[in-house]
């Protein structure tokens, strides 16, 4: 069976990408990746070491409120059931 990539919209912060994957930039160069099959994407875009997660959400306040689900449509599904 293949392993899958799985990216998950951190709460206010980077998206986290697990999996078997490479990055590559614009050129098609490969990011050296030492390996690892876990890395943090920056969506704040306040990191120095871009495409990479550097901490500086935090510092800055990066705020990302969306869900998969909206949450008007979650409490609505709620009061439903
Ligand atoms: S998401 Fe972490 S520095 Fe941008």
């Amino acid at each position: 069976m293949t392993e899958q990539v799985r990216i998950t919209a951190t709460e206010n912060g980077p998206l986290s990408v697990k999996g078997p994957i490479t990055i590559v930039d614009q050129d098609s160069n490969q990011y050296d990746l030492g390996g690892r099959k876990r890395v943090a994407l920056c969506r704040c875009g306040g990191s120095t070491t871009k495409p990479f997660c550097d901490g500086t959400h935090s510092r800055i306040g990066f705020q990302a409120a969306e869900r998969a689900v909206a949450e008007a449509d979650a409490h609505a599904e709620q009061r439903a059931s």
